[in-house]
């Protein structure tokens, strides 16, 4: 993992990106400024802070204060991009990223395994400010083009996909794109990656957008979203952002910068147990398939291999057989070491099902039916053991409900 930019490695820049004296005072970390008033001396000084007010002087809260500017700079260094737009949560990330670039009558083409509510979004907010969406086979590289229209102004990408995990032809992706439709805006959600296994800005996607409620934030007790941008990009998506008012508290800001020290060694431990235990599952008879990126029979696989320098712990394993209501309660009821929630990303081990009919309702392509239950698993730091201990109860308790 070497950060190409610098020639450091990610755990290195990891530790030591954002840490300017300016913002640390002499501390470790960032110093925490909560502030919505900036106080001004002198008329000059207001003078200067106005004229800086884009590039880190301290002018106005919503515009950061230096907790958010140590973020800011290390998420810019870490992604290697022009500047980094900070918003309260992923979803409001992703929004706004789109937001920044389109006008009525505009086009945005989207993967179309995106997370449910960046569709939603799309589907209910866009639709509202007539701009159309199309959405792509989540598999497809430059086949891609066949949906490109003249009007395309945004293309979305998220890889892997939103539970199923398939990973996508980033790379085919892009350079069709290039050819066929210079002008779009490339964007990519790179969350699961943390936005530091897959250096987006590289393979020349122009916004890398990341939900660090998950991974940076790490502990699930606190919600943000960033967008890194390229010199392309950063101007429209900044100056966009900041006029829809989008900004995060300088505490929140603070934690996420801490969760940048812890991640390296995080994101290995939650690698190297998600692929024990997705292994282990791929040797068991109840299931169909394993999707983790990491394992060869996953879709996408040899596409993680060549373009990601590493797995986190956010997988999903397909059954044989489709779990009755009663058979799937008593599965999901009573883990001990799994809880049931929406998010992930953090420390604890998370486990959710879809039905294949739910599945089916959120891909508007499609596509086949899946042949069982879809189990997702987000695989925290506990003893991996322990886990796959609890796992084996849970197919024991399947025992007893036959089909
Ligand atoms: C891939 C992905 N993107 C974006 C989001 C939205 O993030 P947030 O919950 O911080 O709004 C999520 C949340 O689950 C997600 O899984």
């Amino acid at each position: 993992m070497t950060d190409k930019k610098t020639d450091k490695k990610l755990e290195t820049s990891l530790i030591s990106a954002g840490r300017k004296k300016r913002y640390t005072a002499g501390a470790v970390n960032s110093v925490i400024q909560r502030a919505s008033s900036l106080v001004f001396d002198t008329v000059a000084e207001k003078k200067r802070a106005t004229a800086g007010r884009t590039r880190g002087e301290l002018f106005y809260g919503r515009r950061g204060t230096l907790t958010h500017f140590s973020l800011q700079d290390a998420m810019t260094e870490l992604e290697n991009g022009a500047g980094c737009a900070l918003y309260p949560c992923g979803a409001a990330a992703v929004t706004n990223a789109i937001l920044a670039f389109v006008e009525s009558g505009d086009h945005v083409l989207m993967s179309g395994s995106v997370y449910e509510p960046t569709r939603d979004f799309c589907n209910v907010i866009l639709r509202k400010l007539n701009v159309s969406t199309t959405f792509f086979p989540h598999t497809c590289g430059s086949e891609i083009t066949q949906w490109v229209r003249p009007d395309t102004r945004i293309v979305f990408l998220e890889s892997p996909a939103s539970i199923t995990m398939e990973v996508q032809d980033i790379p085919a992706i892009v350079a069709a794109i290039r050819q066929q439709a210079p002008d779009a805006i490339i964007m990519m959600d790179n969350t699961w990656a943390a936005g530091v296994l897959f250096n987006a800005l590289d393979f020349g996607i122009d916004i890398s957008i990341q939900a660090g409620t998950k991974y940076l934030i790490g502990h699930s007790d606190a919600m943000v979203g960033t967008a890194v941008a390229n010199a392309r990009c950063w101007d429209t998506l900044r100056e966009n952002s900041y006029l829809m008012g989008q900004m995060v508290d300088a505490d929140t800001a603070y934690m996420t910068s801490r969760g940048l020290r812890t991640l390296a060694v995080r994101l290995r431990q939650h690698e190297e147990s998600s692929i024990k235990v997705a292994e282990w599952l791929a040797g068991r008879e109840e299931v169909w398939r394993v999707n983790h990126p990491a394992l060869p029979q996953s879709p996408g696989h040899h596409f993680w291999k060549r373009d990601f320098s590493g797995s986190s712990g956010l997988f999903s394993f397909i059954l044989r057989r489709q779990l009755s209501r009663e058979a799937l309660a008593d599965f999901l009821d009573n883990f001990r070491h799994f809880s049931m929630a929406y998010s992930w990303g953090g420390y604890e081990s998370l486990i959710l099902a879809n039905q294949p009919q739910e599945i089916a309702a959120i891909r508007p392509q499609g596509e086949p039916l899946l042949p069982g239950t879809l189990v997702r698993l987000h695989i925290g730091l506990e003893n991996v053991d322990d886990l796959i201990g609890d796992l084996t109860d849970g197919f024991d308790r399947l025992a007893r409900h036959p089909e």
